[in-house]
């Protein structure tokens, strides 16, 4: 093993290079009471098994009072736990359990919603001079409209969850604004003392103890308004219908630095410790993300992009699944290794609560289950960001069966498959094509062991957890070395040990070869070569080698004496260039030469 080398002659990173986020889904993650639905105890309960993969944050999807009906992600009072979840004294407690392990807790900040049963939209909604009437989005109907006729909503936008972003107050004759269901109206950030409520809100979190906050789709909170105030319809989507895209004009509006610098001063200023912040930006460039994230003059640590998750999307969005291709996997995450190899930094993932599972996604679900998993996880975590592993990814999760329509539980997925059918799209084929992508497929319980409902609930779960717990769980795979699991305590182990996978810079190699993901990772001390076969086929394998030695500009033999630092194929190892066989990932590591 080479000598590390001292940290001066390494380019500065910052704490969260070397660190790995777990993401909870706390519905779905371990029911302590048996009622089917997980809550904080449970959560507590299982800390070992994070400590033991070694991540050094957690991050918890909302557990805040809420009406559940984007699973919290419409919150009714942010300083209190829903009861399905228990209680304050119970998240005081995980805390706790959390740090003396050695780990932070990450809340999830919804705040360019809240919930409609939020006292401060109910205050909002009393009438048109309510104190809060401005705190929310309102306009009149369109001109021309009355209330409540056909296309007198004010813009033609289509929410996340289908139909319009509007929805009609009777009371006072006008329309509030939902970019997401209808329960969750969009708070008006231009009033500042609605910014002015979400910082007091976030230090009370602080000062109970939190280490930071995800923040969900927070480049939707500054809208590009016109200068009379109303905002614009969007161009038709290509599937055609009613409804415009409004995205240009709700998404990195132009006061969102401004307010996230605002949040960073009003919040973190002077506060002593090592917080995390990272937002949610769908739609987000490279450019903007490196601005947020530097590490001088942002206002963000890292950003979570979609380009790479959307690149199997058709023109009509998620419920038009495209082809996945690898080529178009590598320019991507190319872009953004290059775009912000000097300033920025980036979030790495596959999974998390709204996309499917990777192993089911991209890889191979039957008879490479293993090894596809563990390549797949080999490609991602060794890039240059902070890796997140969404609950059960670390044990390779797949997606669920889907037969009929109640097998969906999302808003997003019971909402489309509604619209459709009334638009006349056949019902069996739809729940066959939004299987593949739902969120559902996230959604199933945490699989513990082989007994009933995956160990995750004693009592009747609320929803699924899918079959393949029988065999696929933590408990089979915890003393097995090859295991999935084993693999990602390799890998997190990995990037905290050896600085290069922190530190490092990137290279990709290979960049049009179809079948083989392969980069180099390098500081001044040390190379790494991460060489992984996207395939379950080994014919195509052999020849990367001479690909990837011309790309660094080296014989093949120059990698003969490598360090094997970790492989996905335990038989037979092989190491150097040789041959890949189907989904064999390999990490090698030399010195760096001169
Ligand atoms: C984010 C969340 C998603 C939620 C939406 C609205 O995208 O990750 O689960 O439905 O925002 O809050």
């Amino acid at each position: 093993m080479s000598t590390p080398p001292s940290p001066s002659s390494e380019p500065q990173t910052p704490w969260f290079a070397s660190t790995v986020v777990y993401q909870v889904y706390p519905r779905s993650f371990a029911d302590s009471d048996g009622d089917g639905v997980g809550d904080l105890p449970g959560i507590t309960s299982r800390l070992d098994h994070l400590a033991d993969l070694g991540v050094g944050v957690v991050w918890l999807s909302p557990v805040y009072a809420s009406p559940q009906d984007d699973n919290g992600y419409d919150i009714s009072d942010y300083r209190a736990v829903d009861p399905s979840f228990g209680t304050l004294a119970d998240m005081d407690a995980l805390i706790a359990a959390a740090h003396e392990r050695g780990i932070k807790v990450v809340m999830d900040l919804v705040v360019n919603h809240t919930s409609d049963e939020h006292p401060w939209f109910v205050e909002s909604t009393a009438s048109k001079d309510s104190p809060k009437r401005d705190w929310y989005v309102w306009r009149p109907p369109r001109e021309g409209f009355s209330a409540g006729d056909p296309g007198a909503e004010p813009t033609n936008w289509r929410s996340a969850f289908s139909g319009s972003t509007w929805q009609l107050d009777e009371r006072t004759g006008e329309y509030y604004l939902h970019l997401f269901s209808r329960k969750q109206p969009d708070l008006n950030w231009e009033n500042p003392e609605v910014r002015a409520a979400v910082a007091d809100m976030m230090r009370w979190w602080l000062d109970r103890g939190v280490d930071g906050f995800r923040m969900d789709v927070i480049n939707f909170i500054s809208k590009r308004y016109d200068a009379d105030g109303s905002l614009p319809d969007g161009a038709p989507w290509p599937d055609g219908g009613l409804w415009g895209d409004g995205g240009p004009f709700f998404m990195t509006g132009p006061r969102l630095h401004e307010y996230l610098a605002e949040l960073r001063r009003e919040v973190f200023a002077g506060r002593e410790g090592q917080f995390l912040t990272v937002g949610e930006m769908p739609g987000i460039t490279v450019e903007a993300a490196v601005e947020l994230t530097d590490a001088g003059t942002g206002v963000l640590d890292m950003v979570f992009q979609f380009e790479h998750v959307n690149l199997d999307h058709g023109p009509g969005g998620k419920w038009d699944p495209q082809p996945f291709s690898l080529l178009d996997l590598k320019a991507s995450f190319g872009r953004w290794q290059a775009g912000m190899a000097e300033r920025g930094w980036n979030s790495l993932y596959w999974d998390n609560h709204d996309q499917p599972r990777i192993v089911s996604r991209w890889g191979d679900d039957g008879r490479w289950w293993r090894e596809s998993a563990t390549a797949l996880a080999t490609l991602l975590h060794l890039h240059r960001g902070t890796p997140y592993v969404y609950q059960g990814e670390e044990i390779g999760m797949t997606n669920l069966p889907f037969a009929a329509p109640e097998d969906y539980s999302d808003i997003e997925a019971v909402n489309h498959y509604r619209q459709a059918v009334a638009a006349g799209a056949d019902p069996q084929a739809l729940v066959a094509s939004m299987a593949r992508l739902t969120r559902d497929n996230a959604r199933s319980g945490m699989q513990w062991d082989g007994g009933p409902n995956g160990g995750f609930t004693t009592g009747e779960p609320w929803y699924r957890v899918n079959p393949n717990a029988s065999w696929l769980n933590v408990e089979a795979q915890r003393d097995d070395p090859a295991s999935v699991l084993s693999h990602h305590k390799a890998l997190i182990a990995l990037r905290r040990d050896e600085p290069c996978v922190a530190a490092g810079d990137f290279t990709m190699l290979a960049a049009t070869h179809p079948h083989v993901y392969a980069y180099r990772r390098a500081t001044a001390a040390t190379e790494l070569l991460v060489l992984v076969a996207v395939s379950g086929e080994e014919q195509p394998l052999a020849a990367v080698a001479a690909a990837v030695a011309a790309d660094l500009g080296d014989d093949a033999a120059a990698w003969d004496g490598a360090e094997l630092v970790l492989g996905n194929w335990h038989d037979e190892v092989r190491s150097g260039l040789a041959p890949l066989r189907p989904w064999e990932a390999r990490v090698l590591r030399r010195p760096a030469t001169a």
